[in-house]
């Protein structure tokens, strides 16, 4: 049976066996944290669009695209993980809310844009902790080159970003481990693409590595004048070769940006087959977290004005920290339970407690896991974590809650709880 709803204002769009989205995710698609001024993902990318100023901005790009858009266009194998139901959402077969903002590539190069920069909401089903939220930011940048003179074309623009970025003293110059080497170039699992002449390419990547090491090392520069930049072999499939970039932060590597050197494939179904280029993707929340020492992922969807108005004052010269204010106590419920049969996915059973309770829950970590000698049948215990950011929650509320996602988690999955 086919039922309609509308999602937008003045759209309506056909329900399928495909659709996953829930209410909660809907409500947040106005929200447009990106374009709302003094929020911190706002600044963050304003100071983005700084370090690229002769890029096209787009800004405002509907998160509601085709799966053709998402995947397709870009290459995604048929049987690619990313594509699964447990891992994005769908309105319906073909449209789906987008995974990531490389999603608008085509259509902005089949535009004959050469550098642009697209910032945008985007929507992956998830586990819920601190760091992780269905809804994230991303910042694409790209930018390409003509084949025949990529080399003359890059090095005036190299020149150009160093007279950018290297004025302030404090912004050292890239080390040597930054740079290109060839082991980079030759390594099997991250090719370059055999179409590509060698120095060509050559000069593309080390544009791309100057490009973004310099922006994050004057995003940082206020930061952490010594801060850790690695890059590592990555695989996309719009991309290749394909790194990761990594900060050192906190005793841990973070991975902040996934680039790579764009599938001709992509840029000759846009009528750019004389091109070369680059393209990334950076994920705003985690370099505003660390930034700002922002300590949960909920708080940039905090309407508490003791959060937003520590961003009224923000100018480039000041670091701003978050002065957190003080933490509310959490409220925490075990729930256990037999799986029944082999599809039990994380990611729904999360969905499930985030559609109930909100921004209330923290955190859902499993906590103990167990194999019946006799039946082999398996059993989960997962430790729930509530809390609100801006008051202190009454056991009562939260066993209401409970007792819905106890509800809801027997109805949805195939699992007996105990
Ligand atoms: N879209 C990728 C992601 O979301 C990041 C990326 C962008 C990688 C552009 C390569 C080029 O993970």
């Amino acid at each position: 049976a086919k039922s309609s709803n509308s999602f937008q204002e003045g759209t309506h769009y056909e329900l399928d066996d495909q659709t996953n989205i829930s209410p909660s995710i809907l409500s947040k698609l106005s929200r447009n944290l990106h374009l709302q001024p003094h929020h911190p993902l706002f600044i963050l990318r304003t100071q983005i669009e700084q370090h690229f100023p002769h890029f096209s901005y787009f800004n405002t790009f509907s998160p509601i695209v085709t799966v053709q858009k998402n995947f397709d266009d870009l290459g995604f194998p048929k049987e690619h993980p990313g594509r699964n139901k447990t891992d994005s959402y769908y309105i319906n077969k073909q449209i789906m809310l987008r995974t990531h903002t490389s999603a608008h590539q085509l259509e902005l190069f089949s535009k004959r844009n050469k550098k642009f920069l697209i910032s945008g909401d985007v929507y992956r089903r998830d586990e819920i902790d601190s760091s992780h939220y269905p809804i994230f930011h991303q910042m694409e940048g790209a930018q390409i080159f003509n084949i025949q003179n990529a080399e003359q074309e890059i090095s005036e623009d190299k020149k150009y970003l160093i007279s950018l970025n290297l004025t302030t003293s404090k912004i050292t110059p890239l080390r040597d481990n930054n740079e290109v080497n060839d082991d980079t170039i030759i390594s099997a699992n991250n090719p370059i693409q055999s179409c590509h002449p060698i120095e060509q390419v050559n000069f593309t990547i080390q544009h791309l590595k100057f490009s973004l090491n310099s922006l994050i090392k004057k995003l940082f520069v206020n930061y952490d004048e010594n801060l850790k930049i690695r890059w590592i072999d990555a695989y996309f499939p719009f991309t290749s070769p394909s790194w990761e970039m990594e900060i050192f932060f906190k005793g841990k590597w973070l991975e902040i940006c996934g680039c790579g050197i764009i599938e001709q494939e992509i840029l000759n179904k846009a009528g750019q087959n004389d091109k070369i280029g680059w393209a990334f993707g950076l994920g705003l929340e985690r370099i505003a977290m660390v930034l700002f020492d922002i300590p949960d992922i909920r708080l940039f969807w905090s309407h508490d004005n003791r959060f937003l108005n520590q961003f009224n004052n923000f100018n480039d010269n000041k670091i701003i920290k978050f002065q957190p204010f003080s933490k509310f106590p959490p409220c925490i419920k075990d729930i256990s339970f037999w799986l029944n049969d082999q599809d039990f996915h994380e990611n729904n059973f999360c969905e499930i407690i985030r559609n109930i309770a909100e921004d209330l829950v923290e955190d859902v970590k499993l906590i103990d896991e167990f194999v019946h000698p006799k039946t082999k049948k398996r059993s989960l215990c997962y430790r729930i974590n509530y809390r609100s950011m801006d008051r202190t929650v009454t056991n009562e509320e939260i066993n209401k809650i409970q007792k819905r996602v106890r509800e809801d988690v027997t109805e949805k999955l195939n699992v007996t709880l105990r």
